[in-house]
């Protein structure tokens, strides 16, 4: 320690470490190593691997390698926990999570002091961020748990959920986890990170102080083969997964026709938009709370750094006047800005990327090279003039390292923004409250924060457009990922292979070209009939085996044409509700003038009685004046989150949709589809009944008459499943409905891995007079939350 007047010269900061006596005695107590939790109780420790701390290099512990058996114990327990802790009254579970809240508060110090030793990050972040948004997200669900009946109704628990997690925020990413699946009534079996898990350990003795009942949650711990055992385990009804994209794309693939729910919370690569009147000294405080904040290894890390012309130099002097203040060194030093990176194999991540930019002849800056002489150090970097083609602003780094780029126009700023594959997360600096806005509106992403970057809080969803994954964390966006609808299952749909060639007494050959004027239904794209690119078309026959007309045979090109028409009208999204709303009446309205006409189709087609084809006309008349209805009330929510924030939770429309109707129902069926997704903003191209398609192909007269633009709606006939293939894999479609059967739908959610494309899927019967809701709107759309700060 200097002289004052020394001290009192530089102003620098003494060392100022935090006490790790209380973790020490912990762990010295579990030197033997850990075991899992399970049941309520710790097993035995098994085969051990060590956990590091990466700021010494040091190994701080040993815990269990879970096996496949072990996932097997733990979903076991989990499995026979489930039905009591969801029969438990609301009230009750709700005073279970707030125990578990209190101790995590009481513990606050303890569980800081352990996450930084584990996991590198300063313990200021730890323990003014970390842990106390852990306590937060438990209270906050604490709460849900004894709303959830009156605020979800028709809902149940999924059932038992296997959790994985990352390890850049081990404690909170297991709160957002465990919190809302206890308060939605599930039991969970979690698998933390290999390179973190001992908070998850310290939370699994919580557990048991609080008396939480055993065997509903478990923590097993182990590499990616224990968290590909727990994804691969049938008992298991729902995953939720942090992590990377790649491992969220196996696990999509892994799970594919198994019935299990899935959300994906996934990479990003962050635009931070600074524009020329941005108050550019909050603008730098912004980006030290972006891309310094845990080292950068954050999945929303404001890492591309997009910043006007006009403001750029200013912009870049003072962040590197900025870097050379910031203080980097021991992770449990009260004065560290950035502490350790999580474990040797990222610090080479990191360093391979960086050589690779290097290659590239992009220029560093680095305000201070001298880093502590051991753990894994990496020192804040900004890199300037980076053409959006280099690897390092199209891959994550998951580093300090921040790349920047600079834009003439507001337009450019959102091209810039948007061009990537994954949407996270943005942050836009502006002082013109009506440019942030429109900013904000324009950005695939799924959390944008106006003149501030990284809040979170328990009451606002968090999670990705596109390939930074599907489902959100947080508040009631995050609790539906939790619940399923409580009614009876259909039974299993059967293949039903197309009729190709079963026309008596014309021979075999019932594919047949199509020649000019006559009976084929053609298929509609872009507001235009078009004939199938095949050529050909294929026998509809009623149930006597009688032929009642052609439809087109469509093939893949055909699905290319009619995405392309759909991505044409996407103004669509932009209309007002109103307007949608006014045209679905319109669809509505020219439906009911031609009722008798429908009416007679679905007759012939089904060989339904001329009154039960009646019904399902008037249900769906009936159904499109719902959703006309619908149009402009499924608004958003204003989340009550921090102070002097206004959280805009807006339902945005995924894009453009692939929607394959079934057999059951050809008109209903399709209405019932088709018309939330279009009053949600949506384009859709929807491959109706392959059986039945005729009343659905008779529909694009009554569009054409209604107002609908041009490609909002696309209709193409043919084999569902050989078009359900191409729409799956198809990068421009963004979600996609499959109502068919079981082969179907595993394709269907196998090939959405290559985007990571959202997709509902169902093999069973539907009571399709049922089939109406919220829920419909709520699949049509994703939900982007808007942080607003307001005051000076
Ligand atoms: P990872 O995706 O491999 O690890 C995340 C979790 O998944 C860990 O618990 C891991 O054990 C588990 N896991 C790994 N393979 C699995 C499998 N086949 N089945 C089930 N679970 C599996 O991420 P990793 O390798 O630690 O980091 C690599 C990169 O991923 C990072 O550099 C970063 O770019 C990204 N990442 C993103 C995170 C985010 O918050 N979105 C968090 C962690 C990493
Ligand atoms: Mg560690």
């Amino acid at each position: 320690m200097g002289v004052i007047k020394d001290i009192l010269r530089t102003m620098d900061y003494g060392p100022s470490p935090e006490s790790t006596e209380h973790v020490g005695v912990w762990l010295e107590e579990h030197k033997s190593g850990f075991g899992h939790f399970i049941n309520g109780a710790f097993t035995k420790p098994g085969d051990l691997f060590d956990v590091f701390n990466p700021a010494r290099g040091e190994r701080i512990a040993r815990v269990s390698q879970g096996s496949a058996k072990d996932i097997d114990a733990a979903v076991a327990a989990a499995r026979k926990a489930q039905p009591k802790w969801a029969a438990l009254s609301g009230f009750e579970r709700s005073k279970h999570i707030y125990a578990l809240a209190r101790h995590v508060q009481k513990r606050e110090r303890f569980l800081s002091v352990l996450e930084t030793i584990d996991n590198g990050k300063p313990i200021r972040e730890s323990r003014d961020i970390d842990i106390p948004l852990v306590a937060r997200h438990f209270y906050h669900h604490a709460g849900w748990a004894s709303l959830i009946e009156s605020e979800l109704p028709g809902t149940k628990p999924v059932g038992v959920c296997g959790q994985i997690i990352p390890w850049n925020f081990p404690l909170l990413m297991l709160a957002w986890k465990i919190a809302p699946a206890l308060a939605a009534g599930n039991t969970i079996v979690l698998k933390p990170a290999e390179f973190t898990p001992l908070t998850a350990l310290a939370f699994a003795a919580i557990c048991v102080e609080t008396g939480l009942p055993p065997g509903v949650v478990n923590i097993v711990t182990g590499d990616g083969a224990t968290g590909a055992a727990l994804v691969a385990h049938a008992g298991v009804d729902k995953i939720a997964f942090t992590g990377s994209t790649e491992v969220g794309r196996a696990i999509r693939k892994a799970t594919a026709g198994t019935g299990k729910k899935l959300s994906l919370e996934l990479g990003g690569k962050s635009p931070f938009i600074v524009f020329e009147d941005a108050d550019l000294d909050s603008a730098v405080e912004g980006v030290v709370d972006a891309i310094w904040f845990n080292q950068g290894q954050v999945c929303c890390a404001g890492s591309r750094l997009l910043v006007a012309e006009g403001a750029a130099d200013a912009l870049y002097a003072k962040l590197r006047a900025r870097m050379a203040n910031l203080t980097i060194g021991d992770p449990l030093d009260k004065s560290t800005d950035v502490g350790a990176i999580v474990a040797p194999v990222q610090l080479e991540r990191i360093r391979r990327l960086m050589r690779q930019g290097e290659e590239e002849g992009l220029e560093f800056f680095r305000a201070n090279d001298s880093l502590p002489d051991r753990g894994c150090f990496y020192p804040p970097t900004l890199v300037t003039g980076v053409d959006p083609a280099s690897v390092l602003a199209r891959e994550e780094i998951f580093g300090p390292v921040l790349v920047a780029t600079t834009f003439r126009t507001p337009d450019e700023a959102v091209a810039l923004a948007n061009n990537t594959r994954y949407g996270l997360a943005a942050s836009v600096w502006t002082e013109n409250v009506n440019r942030a806005l429109e900013v904000a509106a324009r950005i695939k992403a799924g959390v944008v924060w106006i003149n501030s970057t990284n809040m979170f809080d328990a009451a606002a969803g968090f999670g990705g457009y596109r390939e930074s994954g599907f489902g959100r964390e947080g508040g009631r966006e995050g609790l539906s990922e939790y619940r399923i609808a409580d009614e009876p299952k259909g039974k299993p749909n059967s293949s039903r292979p197309l009729r190709l060639n079963a026309s008596p007494g014309v021979g075999p050959a019932r594919n047949v070209v199509d020649e000019g004027p006559d009976r084929t239904a053609k298929l509609y794209v872009g507001g235009k009939q078009a004939r199938p690119d095949s050529g050909y078309s294929y026998a509809v026959l009623d149930p006597a085996g009688r032929e009642v007309g052609l439809a087109g045979l469509g093939n893949r090109k055909d699905i290319r044409n009619a995405v392309e028409a759909a991505a044409k009208a996407s103004s669509w999204g932009a209309a007002t509700a109103h307007n949608r709303a006014q045209v679905l009446y319109y669809v509505a309205e020219n439906l009911a003038a031609r009722a008798d006409e429908f009416t007679r189709r679905l007759s012939a087609m089904t060989g339904a009685s001329a009154r039960a084809a009646k019904a399902e006309v008037d249900a769906s008349i009936r159904r499109a004046f719902v959703y006309a209805g619908y149009a402009d009330k499924f608004d958003g929510a204003v989340h009550a989150t921090r102070s002097r924030f206004v959280t805009l939770a807006m339902n945005e429309p995924w894009g453009v949709m692939g929607i394959l109707c079934p057999d059951e129902a050809p008109l209903l069926a399709f209405v019932s589809l088709v018309m939330p997704a279009i009053a949600m903003g949506n384009c859709v191209v929807a491959v109706p009944s392959a059986s039945y398609p005729l009343s659905a192909t008779d529909f694009y007269s009554v569009l054409d008459t209604s107002d609908v633009p041009a490609g909002v709606v696309n209709i193409v006939t043919g084999e569902a499943n050989v078009l359900a293939k191409t729409l799956a894999e198809h990068d421009g479609v963004d979600a996609v409905w499959y109502v068919g059967d079981i082969e179907g739908a595993a394709q269907v959610e196998a090939l959405s891995a290559g985007n990571l494309k959202a997709t509902w899927t169902s093999a069973a019967t539907t009571d399709w007079a049922k089939a109406e809701g919220r829920e419909f709107l709520r699949r049509a759309t994703q939900v982007k939350n808007i942080w607003t700060p307001y005051g000076e």
